[in-house]
């Protein structure tokens, strides 16, 4: 099959069929198999409960989808539905949120978890998912930094090309592929003061050099569809944006996939005020690109009159229809309409799949402090052991913010996960209250605190103002930190937290995000030793949360940050530094970086640059080396650094290894005032590094 075939289905097509591709159905409770009949929906979103009436959080079957697939193929021209729902960071084996993968700058385990997403998602019948969210994010009050990759162009564009190789394989109509969907498009993470759904405003080059870029890498690694954003960006809201969803994304980068919108965002231009009803907000939206009406309806009840009153082109209907009537054929949709019930009998979270998210979990927790080298925990430095705090018995609250089809009756609680991974020697007790807790720490010989937000404190419409930990808990780690025992705190969480007071009260900090359905074990695992932490933050945390937006590949402004001047940037009340850089990370060793070496003064197509890393401490331990650039003079600010690379390093005690990384001339390239995109000469600063603060420093010169 090929295009041909989708162009002869079209001129098949009545005007009414063709909008009805344009429709993504979703009915709770209300399904009317009519709607399907009749081709009046493309898509079904949450097939779950579509039949039964039941809630959002039941899964999708094969059998529901099996069924509603039959009244499609009961159709006139018998087009089937793609079945699109949100599996974000696990179906049923769930895996660390997002930001929390991003944590262990691992593009292949990243690849490995949508795979396994889609094996699962897949033999439910679900062909489409939502996923991955590639939104840039530099202020964590937003609570969808949660479900992205923090606050670094490169670092998410490898991982949105991971996530898509993952979902989709190299043929999504395999039956275990899904098709992907890179979602916000674009600028949603910008949202003022981290409100969801609120406006934002970008830079032209901002735009083009930190939001766009991951989209471009999703495109390029062959994603299926787009989402089109809820925010109004630069006084345009993002799903009726002809210049981005159609000049920059189908024009500029060959896009031939579909948009769909979001939930009703297509009506919600109304509200932004760029529309004055449902039919003239359906089309600005289809004109602006948005192929698929999600929810909303107002495609399917206004198209057909809007193209009488020769308001909209039948054109912009038509190439709709082809860009969704494409992918499905690229799914394999009209060859394998159906799950099969061999496929849907399959096991989920097998031993393998826990495995992995075990390891991603493990992978990505991020040592923050470790005085003392107080981790990992030696029975023969403390014995007795306490473990409290809200998360001492978690089960789903470890999941994090998008996990409908997670179970949590599957998860480990917390404490007895640990008990299991524990060496012979320790003495652990628990504490379920804090006057316990109080009592017990003065009998044990050290304390892990167990704290934290809840998933619903992160995620969609769950901002905070307060990046503190939720209330009491400041006050609970302040009475156990008076019992004089070493305290390691722990960490849960859907975002970086401003931690400026809570860290210099403790011995030891392990961030643990949301690790999902094999957090207890693995968090045991890295306390005991029996690995070691390796992660490394994907954003910036603040000291305070008046701090924020904060992100390391800021610009350097006239009167810098670490001028020793009197007027520089900085707070009369807080330090302007960071609490924990961009990319920062410790182990149960230490490294040393030496010897810079750059191939050449100056960058003919490309440099090498290397450093040597030694292990310096007694055990064996994995180094994140991490490569920054930063243009000196250009006819536009330049930020301070910008991450070019990095490269996981293991080292045995004593052993020191060279790591090389090339810089290209595309590198250095960023968008000017003129619009062009390109390297200027001059002079240039680049770091091999274990953080976006620190590092050995060189120079080189472009042309
Ligand atoms: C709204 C969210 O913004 C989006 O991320 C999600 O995929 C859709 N709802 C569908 O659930």
């Amino acid at each position: 099959m090929s295009e041909a075939f989708i162009n002869s289905l079209l001129s098949q097509m009545t005007l009414e069929e063709k909008i009805g591709q344009l429709n993504q159905y979703a009915a709770w409770g209300n399904f009317d198999p009519e709607v399907v009949r009749q081709g009046q929906a493309g898509s079904v979103i949450n097939a779950a409960g579509a039949l039964t009436g039941s809630s959002q959080s039941e899964s999708c079957t094969a059998e529901t989808c099996n069924h509603i697939q039959q009244f499609a193929l009961e159709s006139r021209l018998k087009i089937p539905l793609i079945f699109g729902r949100d599996v974000i960071h696990g179906y049923r084996t769930i895996f660390p949120i997002p930001l929390a993968q991003a944590a262990a700058f691992d593009p292949q385990l990243a690849e490995d978890a949508a795979a396994v997403a889609a094996r699962e998602a897949s033999s439910d019948g679900v062909k489409w998912t939502f996923a991955p969210m590639i939104d840039i994010a530099r202020d964590p009050r937003w609570g969808r930094v949660a479900e992205g990759s923090g606050e670094d162009p490169y670092l998410a564009s490898l991982l949105a090309a991971a996530a898509v190789r993952g979902f989709q394989g190299s043929d999504y109509s395999a039956p275990d592929k899904i098709v992907a969907c890179a979602k916000h498009y674009v600028g949603y993470g910008a949202a003022e003061g981290g409100r969801d759904y609120d406006a934002g405003e970008i830079s032209e080059p901002t735009l083009r050099d930190v939001y766009l870029p991951p989209y471009q890498a999703a495109v390029k690694a062959g994603v299926g569809t787009l989402m089109a954003a809820f925010l109004d960006l630069n006084g345009v809201p993002a799903s009726a944006n002809r210049r981005l969803l159609t000049d920059v994304l189908r024009g500029e980068w060959g896009f031939d996939g579909f948009v769909v919108s979001d939930w009703e965002s297509v009506i919600e231009v109304i509200h932004h005020g760029v529309a004055e009803d449902r039919a003239h907000a359906a089309a600005l939206a289809l004109h602006a690109g948005v192929d698929m009406d999600m929810a909303s309806r107002a495609y399917i009840e206004t198209l057909a009159a809007s193209l009488q009153a020769g308001k909209i082109p039948l054109e912009d209907i038509e190439e709709g229809a082809r860009r969704i009537l494409r992918i499905k054929q690229r799914a394999g949709l009209f060859e394998r309409p159906f799950t099969d019930p061999g496929q849907a009998a399959r096991p989920m979270m097998t031993e393998s799949d826990r495995a992995l998210a075990r390891r991603f979990a493990r992978q990505s927790m991020v040592l923050l402090k470790n005085d003392v080298d107080i981790l990992p925990l030696n029975p023969n430095r403390f014995k007795r052991i306490l473990l409290t705090g809200n998360f001492l018995h978690a089960k789903g609250e470890l999941f994090g913010c998008w996990t409908p089809d997670g179970r949590s009756e599957y998860v480990t609680p917390l404490d007895r996960a640990v008990r299991e991974v524990a060496p012979k020697g320790f003495d652990l007790w628990e504490a379920d209250y804090v006057d316990q807790a109080l009592d017990h720490a003065s009998q044990c010989d050290a304390v892990v605190l167990l704290v934290g937000e809840y998933p619903n404190r992160s995620g969609e419409n769950n901002n905070v103002t307060d990046l503190g930990l939720p209330p009491g808990q400041a006050q609970f780690i302040e009475a156990i930190t008076a019992m004089g025992k070493p305290v390691i705190l722990v960490i849960f969480a859907g975002r970086p937290l401003a931690l400026g007071r809570i860290v210099p009260q403790v011995d030891a900090v392990l961030y643990a995000w949301h690790p999902g359905i094999e957090g207890g074990a693995a968090l045991g695992e890295v306390l005991f030793g029996l690995e070691a932490p390796t992660g490394h933050l994907p954003m910036t945390f603040p000291r305070v949360t008046g701090q924020v937006p904060f992100y390391y590949n800021h610009k350097n402004s006239g009167r810098p940050l670490n001028s020793p001047n009197f007027f520089r940037i900085r707070y009369v009340d807080s330090p302007s530094s960071p609490l924990f850089p961009f990319g920062y990370g410790l182990t149960y060793t230490t490294f040393a970086y030496n010897n810079l070496r750059l191939s050449s003064e100056t960058l003919q197509g490309s440099l090498q640059i290397s450093a040597e890393i030694t292990n310096t401490g007694s055990r064996t331990g994995t180094e994140l080396a991490q490569l920054y650039v930063r243009d000196l003079i250009g006819s536009l600010t330049r930020p301070v650094r910008e991450l070019k690379g990095c490269q996981h390093v293991t080292l045995n005690p004593g052993e020191t290894r060279q790591v090389t990384f090339t810089l290209n001339e595309a590198d250095l390239a960023f968008t000017r005032a003129d619009g062009t995109f390109g390297v200027e000469p001059g002079r240039f600063q680049v770091w091999i590094a274990p953080d976006s603060q620190s590092g050995l420093q060189g120079e080189f010169s472009y042309k």
